[in-house]
């Protein structure tokens, strides 16, 4: 049964059209975004969606208009019914993680995207999750092509320790490697070991574009070959119709930062973009597929 159903005779008509119809469910705990006027009512709306998923142990609310964490992406959480304990173990894609949603970012929203990077990696590669949170992509990629070493950094501790245990939980001790703090700082050092990557995931879609140059640079062109692969994420707003206009604005950013960054010792084409997922009315995060070549010595 859907929620809107469920309080239909319980809520008025004004009320009814203030429930956000879709919520997530990450494991036995259900995160459900929650509009002003309907505090009063948060136990009624949490009573309705224990009745539709009565295993569920902790029901939260996020303030329609809540602040997120610049750095960590963090939302604020009041738990509206059961266990004021949010960790829980979700299933996806094969894979197993245990998170918090209080303490790291989770989506279970991204776990279609998570499969599509996987299933373009190929054997060997290696790769860089530059903002891994608790290492679903990694963990993901690891699982689809073994054949691969990711190097997963996420600067929030909380995060990192989750993505330490995952690494465990999955088996993917030696092919995912939890690096705890600041990408900028930490890849310098791996950069030191000539480590360079084939690959590189930027999902922070609202800073990516500050931290392109880094990307472009952990691919190492001139070690590793002349092809490198960035997963570029963004935010695009629909301004006018037509869908061509969500990516239009970002790929031209992405090609001016890395040109006006490297002049023209590379090029950047667009592989494949796509609309990851609906984040407020008119406004999406999407991900843009870069291949960068080299085009003469860096
Ligand atoms: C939107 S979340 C992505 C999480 C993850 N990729 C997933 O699928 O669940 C962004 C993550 O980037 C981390 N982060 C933000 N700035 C960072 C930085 N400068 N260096 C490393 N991690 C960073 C945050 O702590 C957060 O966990």
């Amino acid at each position: 049964m859907m929620l809107k159903e469920a309080l239909n005779g319980v809520l008025d008509e004004t009320e009814l059209k203030k429930v956000i119809k879709s919520y997530d469910v990450i494991g036995d705990v259900i995160i459900i975004r929650l509009h002003p006027d309907l505090k009063p009512k948060r136990a009624i709306i949490a009573e309705a969606l224990h009745n539709i998923y009565p295993r569920v142990k902790t029901i939260a609310a996020v303030p329609l208009y809540s602040h997120t964490d610049e750095l960590y992406r963090t939302r604020e959480l009041e738990v509206i019914r059961g266990d004021e304990n949010m960790e829980t173990m979700h299933k996806e894609n094969g894979c197993i993680f245990k998170v918090n949603p209080e303490l790291v970012f989770f989506s279970p929203r991204l776990s279609y995207e998570r499969m599509r990077v996987a299933m373009k990696v190929l054997p060997g590669e290696t790769i860089i999750n530059m903002f891994s949170g608790v290492g679903c992509f990694s963990i993901v990629i690891a699982k689809m092509q073994p054949q691969t070493k990711i190097y997963s950094f996420d600067v929030n501790p909380y995060a990192y320790e989750y993505m330490k245990e995952n690494v465990a939980l999955n088996k993917m001790e030696g092919k995912v490697i939890p690096i705890l703090g600041d990408v900028r700082e930490e890849q310098r050092e791996l950069k030191s070991e000539a480590v360079g990557a084939d690959r590189v995931l930027m999902p922070l879609p609202e800073e990516a574009r500050s931290f392109l140059p880094v990307a472009i640079r952990a691919l190492n062109l001139d070690y590793r070959g002349d092809t490198g692969f960035i997963h570029y994420y963004d935010v695009s707003a629909w301004s006018v119709k037509g869908a061509c206009d969500l990516f239009t604005a970002s790929a031209q950013k992405a090609k001016d930062i890395a040109s006006s960054a490297f002049g023209g010792t590379l090029s950047v084409e667009i592989e494949e973009m796509r609309v990851v997922r609906s984040v407020a009315p008119r406004k999406y995060h999407v991900v843009l597929d870069l291949r960068v070549v080299k085009t003469s010595a860096q």
